[in-house]
C-alpha cells in the first residue's frame, strides 16, 4: 500500500506534497515523510500521520521546488521514524519513496552488507536505495543506468520515486505492480499513487505501466522501459473534480459516502438504462456480452467488501442467468492452481482496481485462457487495464477505508449484468426484464428514504456501543449483507462481529447467545421471510437482543424484535442495496461513539497493494 507524491516545478513543493499526502492517507497512515530539494536535499520524517509531519516541517523554513513524500502502511519493520520513507542510501546519493515489497531484499541486503554497507532501518526500500548507490559508485554508472540496473535485479512489486542528490533537477519514477500516475502541468509535473493529489493542478495524466521508468523534469518528461527503450507517453484527460474528494460538510468521508449512495447508484446506471426501461446497455461489455451469455461457468474473484458484492452476484447470476457461479477470494484462487475451462468467464470485482491479490488472480486467469471482465471504480487503475472488458461503477472517489458506496454500486452493476445476460439467454422475459429495470431505477429514491433511519441508528448505537461481540444473520440475498454488516462493525469499531447464514446459527453461534449478545437480523421481506421469523424466535427464546432490519410496515417482526430499522420494499434481487444502509449507519455511529478513527481504522488501508 502506501501513498506517494512527487512534485517538480517552480512552486514551493512542500505544501503541494503535504496536501497530496493527506489525500493519499487512505493508503496507509502509520508514518510519513518527505524529501525537499532546492539544490540541497533534506529529509523530514516521523511516526504518525501526515498532520504530524506537517507540524514537524512547519518548524523549519526549508522548502524546495522539487520533492517527494510518502505515507506508509508498514510491511518491513515497525512503524517508526527510522523505517519511515524516504529512505536514503548510506552516502546519501539516492533517496527513495516506495510502495510495494521487494521480495528478494534479504539476499540483496546480505550482498551489500558483505560490501560494507551498514543499514539503519529494517526496510526493503533502504536496500534498494543502497543497491542503486552501489551500482552508481562501484559500477561507475549514470544515475539512470544505476536505477535501471538495480530494478532489473529486484523481484517483487514497486511504485517508486527516486531523487539522485547529484541531479537536483529531476525525479525518477518507476513502476511494477504498484500504481503510479504522472500529472502533466505547464512548467511543472507531478507524480502520485493515484490522481487525487494531482487533479487540482492538472487533468492531464499519464498512467505508468509495469517496467516503465520515467525521468521527470519541470518542463520535460522522458519515458523509457527498464531496458532503456524510449516510449511515447500516452497523455489522457481525467474527469475528477476536487469537490469529489472533500468531505463537503460531513464529519467523516464514510458518512459522506453513505449519504452519497443515491447519487452514486444513479451514476452507475445513468446512460446505461434506456429511458423507457426496455433495455440495459453496458458499453464496456459490448464485445463480450454474447460470449458471457454463452459461458458455462462464471467465477467471481475479489477481496473484502468486494467479495461480499461477489456473493450477491452469485445469487443474481444463478437466479437470472442459470449459469453456474463460483465466488472466490482472489488470494485463494491464485495459489491453488484453479481449474479454468474454455468457456469460463472470470469476473474480477475491485473498488480500487489495485488490490494485489485480485490483480494477480486476473493475470493468472488470463494466462489460463479465461475471458476476464472487471468491475472497478477507479478509472485507469491496473485491473481495468489488465482485463478483456469491464464496467466502471462510477461511484466517485471512495476515501473512507470502510467501503460503502463501492459495495452498493458493485451490486448495481452485477444486477444489471445478470438481468441483461438473463434476458439475452431467454430466461428473463421481456416483461420481467422491464419491471426489474424499473425497480432498479427506483432504488436511489428508496435509499434516500432508507437513510432516514440515521437518527434511530444513532440511538441504537448508544445502546450497543460498549458491547464486545455481535452476530449478524441473514438468508439468501441477505446473507452477504449480514457478512458485510459484520465486517463494517469490526473494521471501524474494533468490536468482534460475525456474519452467518441465519439457518446455520443452530450449528454453532447459537451457543453464544445470551442477554448480552446483540443479534442483527437482516429480515426484509423475501422468500425466506417465514424462515427468518423462526430464527428470530430461536434467538428470543435464548434472551438474545434482536435488532432487525425490516421492510417498512412489517408488524410481525416489529413485535418480536427488540429494535427495528425499517427500509422501503423492493424485489429480493435488489434487497441488499437497501438493507445494507442501516448497517452502515449503525457501525458508523458505534465507531464514532467509541472514539475510533472512522475514516482511517487501525492497521487497515484502502488500497491493499501487497499480497
Ligand atoms: C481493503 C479495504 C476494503 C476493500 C478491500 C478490497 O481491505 O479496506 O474496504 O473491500 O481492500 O479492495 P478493492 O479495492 O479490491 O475492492
Amino acid at each position: 500500500m502506501c501513498g506517494i507524491v512527487g512534485y517538480i516545478g517552480s512552486k514551493p513543493a512542500r505544501e503541494i506534497i503535504i496536501n497530496g499526502l493527506k489525500r493519499l492517507e487512505y493508503r496507509g497512515y502509520d508514518s510519513a515523510g518527505l524529501a525537499l530539494s532546492n539544490g540541497e536535499t533534506k529529509i523530514f520524517k516521523c511516526k504518525g500521520r501526515v498532520q504530524d509531519l506537517e507540524e514537524m516541517v512547519s518548524k523549519t523554513s526549508f522548502n524546495g521546488s522539487m520533492g517527494m513524500g510518502h505515507t506508509r502502511w508498514a510491511t518491513h519493520g515497525e512503524p517508526n521514524e527510522l523505517n519511515a520513507h524516504p529512505q536514503a542510501s548510506v552516502k546519501g546519493k539516492f533517496i527513495v519513496v516506495h510502495n510495494g515489497i521487494i521480495e528478494n531484499y534479504a539476499t540483496l541486503k546480505k550482498h551489500l552488507e558483505g560490501r560494507g554497507v551498514i543499514f539503519s532501518s529494517q526496510t526493503d526500500t533502504e536496500v534498494l536505495a543502497n543497491l542503486m548507490e552501489h551500482l552508481y559508485i562501484e559500477g561507475d554508472l549514470s544515475a539512470e543506468q544505476a536505477i535501471s540496473m538495480a530494478l532489473n535485479r529486484v523481484e517483487g512489486a514497486y511504485g517508486l520515486v527516486i531523487i539522485c542528490s547529484e541531479e537536483p533537477d529531476k525525479l525518477y519514477a518507476a513502476k511494477k505492480g504498484s500504481p503510479l500516475v504522472i500529472g502533466v502541468g505547464e512548467g511543472e509535473n507531478f507524480i502520485a499513487s493515484d490522481a487525487t493529489p494531482i487533479v487540482e493542478y492538472t487533468q492531464r495524466v499519464i498512467y505508468l505501466n509495469d517496467d516503465d521508468l520515467a525521468i521527470i523534469k519541470k518542463d520535460e518528461l522522458i519515458l523509457k522501459t527498464l531496458r532503456t527503450e524510449q516510449k511515447t507517453p500516452e497523455v489522457r484527460e481525467i474527469d475528477l473534480k476536487i469537490g469529489e474528494i472533500d468531505k463537503e460538510g460531513f464529519t467523516h468521508f464514510m458518512l459522506k459516502e453513505i449519504f452519497e449512495q443515491p447519487r452514486a447508484i444513479h451514476d452507475t446506471f445513468r446512460g446505461r438504462v434506456l429511458p423507457d426501461h426496455s433495455g440495459i446497455m453496458l458499453g464496456g461489455l459490448h464485445d463480450v456480452l454474447e460470449i458471457m451469455s454463452q459461458s458455462e461457468r462464471i467465477i467471481l474473484i475479489a477481496c473484502g467488501t468486494s467479495w461480499h458484492a461477489g456473493l450477491i452476484g452469485e445469487y443474481l447470476f444463478e437466479e437470472y442467468t442459470r449459469i453456474p457461479v463460483e465466488v472466490e477470494y482472489a488470494s485463494e484462487f491464485r495459489y491453488r492452481n484453479p481449474i479454468i475451462r474454455k468457456g469460463d468467464i472470470v469476473l474480477a470485482i475491485s473498488q480500487s482496481g489495485e488490490t494485489a491479490d485480485t490483480l494477480a488472480a486476473v493475470k493468472l486467469a488470463r494466462e489460463k485462457g479465461a475471458k476476464v471482465i472487471g468491475i472497478c471504480n477507479v478509472v485507469g487503475s491496473s485491473i481495468p487495464r489488465e482485463t478483456d472488458a469491464g464496467v466502471y461503477t462510477h461511484a466517485g472517489p471512495e476515501i473512507g477505508v470502510a467501503s460503502t458506496k463501492a459495495f452498493t454500486t458493485q451490486v448495481t452493476v452485477l444486477a444489471m449484468m445478470a438481468f441483461e445476460i438473463g434476458h439475452l439467454r431467454g430466461i428473463v422475459s421481456d416483461q420481467l426484464y422491464k419491471s426489474m429495470i424499473t425497480e432498479l431505477v427506483s432504488i436511489p429514491g428508496k435509499i434516500e428514504k432508507a437513510l432516514g433511519v440515521n437518527d434511530q441508528a444513532l440511538e441504537l448505537a448508544k445502546v450497543f456501543q460498549e458491547r464486545q461481540n455481535a452476530l449478524y444473520l441473514g438468508r439468501g440475498y441477505l446473507f452477504p449483507v449480514a457478512l458485510e454488516g459484520a465486517l463494517k462493525l469490526k473494521e471501524i469499531s474494533y468490536i468482534h462481529a460475525e456474519g452467518y447464514p441465519a439457518a446455520e446459527m443452530k450449528h454453532g453461534p447459537i451457543a453464544l447467545i445470551d442477554e448480552n449478545m446483540p443479534v442483527v437480523v437482516v429480515a426484509t421481506k423475501d422468500d425466506t421471510y417465514e424462515k427468518i421469523i423462526n430464527n428470530i424466535q430461536e434467538i428470543k427464546a435464548r434472551k438474545g437482543k434482536v435488532i432487525a432490519i425490516v421492510t417498512e410496515g412489517d408488524e410481525i417482526i416489529s413485535k418480536m424484535a427488540d429494535y427495528v430499522l425499517p427500509v422501503p420494499e423492493t424485489i429480493p434481487a435488489l434487497s441488499a442495496l437497501l438493507a445494507v444502509i442501516p448497517l452502515q449507519l449503525l457501525s458508523y455511529h458505534i465507531a464514532v461513539l467509541r472514539g475510533c478513527n472512522v475514516d482511517q481504522p487501525r492497521n487497515l488501508a484502502k488500497s491493499v497493494t501487497v499480497e
